[in-house]
């Protein structure tokens, strides 16, 4: 209703303006909007709508359709002319001017920026929640989507704009229309660490498994980052745990390789396998070990609590041991001693745990070893601890 009264108030004040333009004329054409300009242009004699009048006088149907077109032309024209500003407008947040440009018909369907955005998706993106409001009450397409098919509801749930997410929703925006590479607003969202705009989608119906190309769920999107609300939410919701990537991996055996303790904790409850290798073998409780720091500690603690094999070999024949030595993983090492792991286990090289403690030092541009970083091999001590414990 307020809008409604807005709108009005809009119109009256621009036709007044016009009113103004049209006394004065052209005179200065130069500060003169396209509008006020072409209203102008039909003063001073405009061919087309000489005969629109005459037509009328003689009643023939088909020219009358003749001039309409041009007339419709005309004012497509003068409306996209005007939508570039109201796109402006809408990217800045400039409520005010948004509203005005609307009450003069500026068009809502201009695309704009590298992206092809509507005025609609430009400001959720950039959180402007009263211009969204205006767009929408306008008539604004809510599903209308860019270049890469992303949707407005998209770009306000990747960027966490809860309160625009939650408009563009009660607007009847599309839940579940994906991006390029079949990315959700829900899986932005997850991937993002956005546990409200990641509830609110939930609670309107979001596909909670919804995968990408690459078979990647929002539950994994959100273990490999870190989020354990975002965790938590979608296992509530019912996301599958064990719904692996398409190179095999689990979302805990992704959490366990970035440290996110948390999330496997919450992972494990809701049941997630915590043998679950990927195709080179490599189970959670690997790649926890070769985690560097006190965050491979607490996971293996809880790969373990949950009987993950502590001696499984990988398809090298590495041991979980075997790993946390390599790369200097002290603490880790420590905890998979006295948890009983094995220290005489060998790779298939023969190779024990002691013989490849603080292998990493010298296994430079080899990126597999990328996470030998300070707090493991570099630390002056470590390669002669480990090894004193091995024994
Ligand atoms: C002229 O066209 C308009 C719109 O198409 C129509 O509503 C109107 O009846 C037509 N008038 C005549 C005189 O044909
Ligand atoms: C947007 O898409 C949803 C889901 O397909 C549909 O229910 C809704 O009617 C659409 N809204 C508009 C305005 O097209
Ligand atoms: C995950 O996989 C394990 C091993 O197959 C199974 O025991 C467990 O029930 C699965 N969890 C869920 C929630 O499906
Ligand atoms: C790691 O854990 C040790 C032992 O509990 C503690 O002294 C140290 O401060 C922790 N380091 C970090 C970075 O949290
Ligand atoms: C782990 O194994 C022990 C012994 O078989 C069993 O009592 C316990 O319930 C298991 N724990 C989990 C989390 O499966
Ligand atoms: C430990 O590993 C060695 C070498 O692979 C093997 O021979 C031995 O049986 C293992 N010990 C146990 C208790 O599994």
């Amino acid at each position: 209703m307020a809008s409604l009264l807005v709108l009005i108030v809009v119109l009256v004040s621009s036709v007044g303006h016009l009113g103004t333009a049209r006394r004065e004329g052209p005179s200065d054409g130069k500060s003169l909007t396209s509008f006020e300009f072409s209203e102008g242009t039909l003063q001073q004699g405009n061919p087309l709508e000489f005969q629109h009048h005459r037509q009328l006088e003689q009643d023939a149907p088909s020219a009358n359709a003749t001039d309409t077109q041009a007339a419709d032309k005309e004012a497509k024209k003068l409306a996209k002319k005007l939508g570039k500003k109201l796109w402006k407008a809408a990217s800045e947040g400039n409520v005010k001017k948004v509203q005005k440009l609307i009450g003069r018909g500026a068009s809502l369907k201009v695309r704009r920026g590298e992206l092809k955005d509507t005025p609609l998706m430009i400001s959720s993106a950039n959180g402007h929640l009263e211009v969204v409001e205006t767009l929408i009450d306008a008539g604004a397409g809510v599903n209308a989507s860019d270049r890469d098919r992303r949707t407005a509801l998209y770009k306000a749930s990747f960027a966490g704009h809860l309160p625009i997410a939650e408009a563009l929703l009660a607007a009847g925006a599309a839940v579940n229309k994906a991006k390029d590479a079949r990315i959700t607003p829900l899986w932005a969202a997850a991937h993002e660490g956005h546990a409200q705009v990641v509830n609110a989608l939930l609670q309107a119906g979001a596909l909670v498994d919804k995968a990408t190309l690459e078979e990647v769920t929002p539950l994994w999107a959100a273990a490999q980052n870190g989020h354990v609300d975002v965790t938590e939410l979608l296992l509530e919701a019912g996301a599958d745990p064990n719904k692996t990537k398409n190179t095999g991996a689990s979302p805990l055996l992704v959490a366990s390789q970035n440290g996110h303790a948390p999330v496997v904790d919450a992972l494990l409850e809701a049941g997630a396998d915590p043998e679950a290798a990927n195709a080179e073998g490599i189970a959670p409780l690997h790649s926890a070990s070769v985690t560097i720091g006190n965050a491979s500690v607490a996971v293996v603690g809880s790969l373990l609590d949950a009987n993950a094999t502590i001696d499984k070999p990988d398809n090298l024949g590495w041991t979980p041991l075997i790993w946390a030595s390599s790369h200097g993983n002290l603490g880790t090492v420590g905890l998979l001693v006295e948890r009983g792991a094995n220290v005489t286990a060998v790779a298939v090289d023969g190779k024990t745990a002691a013989d490849l403690v603080c292998e990493c030092l010298n296994s430079e541009g080899d990126s597999s070893r990328a996470q030998c970083t300070p707090g493991g091999c570099e630390l002056p001590q470590t390669s002669d601890r480990i090894t004193e414990l091995l024994k």
